[in-house]
């Protein structure tokens, strides 16, 4: 069941969480949501930091010591996310490739956010593979997340130019800047619908 009032959003990060401190300081004012937690696989991921910065309350659970043990380390996550009752969950740089069993349990209110214009390039490394390609220009897709990696439905994409001399680090600054907009923008019209 949905909350009455503020959508409750957790979010899920494995590095520095920049995409998670742009949806953070959006759920302010009329927006329909507020973040309830961020959470990691990762106890030393800076985005936790800057989470508990913000004031958001975090938690970590690291994967390594659940070895190949996925449903495992996957229950404990689902035990921190569902104490926080989260409405939506949006993945922000979150590196482990989850279960449909995990999946299955946030259906319909699962969001990612992946650093090409899919359904090219899912996976890893997009835009060394975009250069590689000679592709003229690139860019970042919000989707639903459903059990295929990388696949669900797009909510929307933000295109930026291949520049000559582009280098993966350089091409990769370019949509990052694009994603701090679009995730934003997509979470919103996404609470508003919910
Ligand atoms: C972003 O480029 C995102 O698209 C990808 O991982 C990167 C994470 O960056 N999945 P950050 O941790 O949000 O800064």
């Amino acid at each position: 069941m949905v909350s009455n009032g503020p959508k409750r959003v957790a979010i899920l990060v494995s590095g520095g969480g920049s995409n998670m401190v742009k949806l953070v300081e959006s759920m302010t004012g009329d927006h329909p949501a507020r973040a309830v937690l961020v959470g990691s696989n990762d106890h030393g991921a800076g985005g936790l930091k800057r989470a508990e910065e913000m004031g958001v309350p975090t938690f970590a659970v690291d994967h390594r010591p659940f070895g190949k043990d996925r449903a495992a380390f996957e229950a404990e996550l689902i035990r921190h996310l569902d104490a926080a009752r989260p409405d939506i969950l949006c993945l922000a740089g979150f590196m482990r490739i989850l279960t449909p069993t995990f999946i299955n349990h946030y259906a319909g209110r699962m969001l990612n956010i992946h650093p090409s214009l899919l359904p090219k390039y899912k996976g890893l490394h997009t835009h060394a593979r975009a250069l590689e390609a000679g592709d003229s220009e690139a860019g970042c897709t919000v989707h639903e997340v459903t059990a295929e990696l990388d696949d669900g439905p797009i909510l929307g994409q933000a295109r930026v130019p291949v520049v000559p001399d582009d280098t993966p680090e350089t091409l990769a600054a370019r949509v990052l800047a694009e994603e701090h907009k679009l995730y934003p923008a997509m979470l919103r019209k996404f609470a508003e619908a919910l």
